[in-house]
């Protein structure tokens, strides 16, 4: 095997130059349309490709001789008539050329003799192809055509000698108009500062500020994803602060499974419901308020909660139980309570004892505590809903109408507001529930309310149509450090194939300080450092955590 020495070592398709590999790559062509910014989804940081760009103007006379020579060809190859398939190309080359020859006589746009050079690097062969092919696939995603130079690098590789007309393998000279130049300047400012934003993080290749502004889109909902101590909660409440500090009258409602959020809503003068021991008070699932007074819609909300609470129902007990519910809403008391569902129970057909049964859990059992008319009081400071202590098998139930009751929270309470729910991966399991936070996500714009899902790995949403429209119906989805990503959910949320590698090593804040992520709004990717200031760490950290354990909490369902 050849030892790795000082003098430079050419293959067909790769160069060794001391321990270095090099593997070039050249773009033989471009795709129709360029984003700008484009270059930080081909060139991660997380990947040793270099990318030399040279370019020159080429003057104004020639690049019209170049528009208009390119025009003619066009019109030439449509009016012999037997360009066949080619034709519509022709046609957009012909329209194009005569929009750019116009351009060019404003001075709007010039033209530009551009060489580019990509070289992934590694400290050995198979590495640095590995990077070569990693950046083939993101450039072809994007639309580029690549070529190996083959027995060709040492000629790619030379310096420039800046007289733009040296020998180059095929591929490496484009003429590009001024935009498609523009888009390729390296240095694009990827920071986003969208006016009355919130600090979401700073960019891992500059740290520029990201400020994004969840009111101002089409959804203001947003999620945030990440494997157990990736700094999911620290993130949301940091991110609640900032909402408050922004907008102090935005009114904050945690779903809060683990109980972690519990004293800083206290702290911010808000208040805690615990719903294992009723502390805190009684939220009534049955109570038609939080549907703002549609008994129908109500009583379709109460089925699905009962459901939650018991898969097991036959055809007959559910059929039995929805006409129970019906009669109830239609001509029960204004507020139903549990025992009112029972009652109406007993009069509905025989043959129902095994649902009867069931239901008495409302009356003498385990969940007596929430028969009874809501006493919980609606005020505007933040309010936690801690879940710890409820049976895993209660969970759904529990989850669903408190989920009810915030959706009614949210819609009747006027001003801004934001739902964070965490651990929202519980409501992703129940095909009831997880239909119904779809259809939270999906309305609450219309009440200025957004949710922040906060859950461990998007993959629990992938699984069902009810998720991935919860998905699609995120603004802003942050990444923090993932166990790994699915080919699924790659696919579903465009991730190039660097992007999903690098998320199972994002860096942790226990490793770092801070959370890395990437964020995904629209159709930007960006690398953010989620970083909280020296004051914002001091106030949050004593308040967050669950009371008598450690953040890294063992077995995540043990909690509940
Ligand atoms: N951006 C950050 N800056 C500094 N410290 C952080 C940051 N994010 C999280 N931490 C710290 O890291 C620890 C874990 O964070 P956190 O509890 O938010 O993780 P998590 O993703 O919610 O985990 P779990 O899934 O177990 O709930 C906490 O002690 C927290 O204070
Ligand atoms: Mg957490």
């Amino acid at each position: 095997m050849p030892r790795a020495g000082a003098h430079p070592h050419e293959s067909a398709t790769w160069l060794r130059s001391g321990c270095r590999y090099l593997a070039p790559l050249l773009v033989t062509q471009f795709p129709t349309e360029l984003q700008f910014g484009f270059l930080g989804r081909v060139l991660p940081t997380t990947e040793p490709v270099e990318l030399t760009v040279e370019m020159y103007r080429i003057p104004p006379a020639q690049a019209l001789q170049m528009v208009h020579g390119a025009r003619a060809v066009a019109e030439a190859e449509l009016a012999a008539g037997d360009s066949g398939p080619a034709t519509p190309e022709l046609e957009i080359e012909r329209t194009a050329s005569e929009e750019f020859g116009r351009a060019l006589a404003r001075r709007t746009q010039e033209l530009w003799k551009v060489g580019l050079r990509f070289v992934a690097r590694g400290p050995s062969r198979p590495r640095c192809e590995a990077v070569r092919v990693r950046l083939i696939e993101r450039l072809s995603s994007l639309g580029f055509r690549t070529r190996l130079p083959r027995y060709e690098t040492e000629l790619l590789l030379r310096a420039p000698d800046l007289t733009a007309g040296e020998a180059r393998p095929k591929g490496y000279w484009h003429t590009l108009p001024t935009d498609g130049v523009a888009a390729l300047f390296p240095f694009v400012d990827e920071s986003i500062v969208e006016p009355r934003g919130v600090l979401v993080g700073l960019a891992l290749s500059d740290a520029s500020p990201v400020f994004l502004n969840r009111w101002e889109h089409a959804s203001f909902s947003w999620g945030v994803f990440g494997t157990t101590g990736a700094g999911k909660s620290f993130a949301t409440a940091l991110l609640a602060l900032r909402t408050r500090w922004m907008d102090p009258s935005v009114e904050i409602t945690i779903l809060d499974p683990l109980g972690e959020f519990g004293t800083l809503a206290r702290t911010l003068g808000g208040e805690v419901i615990r719903i294992a021991d009723g502390r805190g008070g009684r939220l009534n699932p049955l109570d038609p308020r939080t549907t703002g007074g549609n008994r129908r819609e109500k009583a379709g909300h109460v089925s699905t909660m009962i459901r939650a609470l018991f898969p097991s129902l036959e055809d007959a007990e559910s059929a039995a139980l929805d006409t129970a519910i019906s009669r109830l809403f239609e001509r029960g008391p204004d507020i139903p309570t549990l025992s009112d569902l029972t009652r109406e129970l007993e009069q509905t057909g025989a043959g129902l004892s095994r649902l009867r049964n069931l239901l008495e859990v409302f009356r003498t059992g385990s969940l007596r505590e929430v028969n009874g008319p809501t006493t919980v009081a609606d005020g505007a400071g933040p309010i936690a809903v801690d879940f710890r202590g409820v049976p895993p098998d209660q969970l759904g139930f529990h989850l669903s109408y408190v989920l009810d009751w915030a959706y009614g929270r949210l819609r009747s309470r006027p001003g801004p507001k934001l739902l964070i729910i965490d651990e929202a991966h519980l409501l992703a399991r129940h095909p009831a529930t997880v239909a119904f936070l779809d259809r939270v996500v999906r309305h609450v714009r219309h009440f200025r309310a957004g949710v922040l899902v906060v859950s461990q790995t998007p993959e629990d949403f992938l699984g069902s149509s009810e998720g991935r429209a919860i998905l699609r119906n995120l603004y802003a989805t942050a990444f923090l450090r993932l166990p790994e990503v699915s080919a699924a959910a790659r696919e579903f949320f465009g991730l190039t194939s660097a992007e999903a590698e690098w998320l199972p090593k994002a860096r942790l804040p226990r490793e770092a300080g801070y959370s890395e992520s990437l964020w995904r709004t629209g159709e930007l990717h960006l690398p953010l450092a989620i970083v909280a200031s020296t004051p914002e760490y001091e106030f949050l950290s004593p308040l967050l955590g669950r009371a008598g354990s450690t953040a890294d909490d063992a077995p995540r369902t043990g909690v509940l």
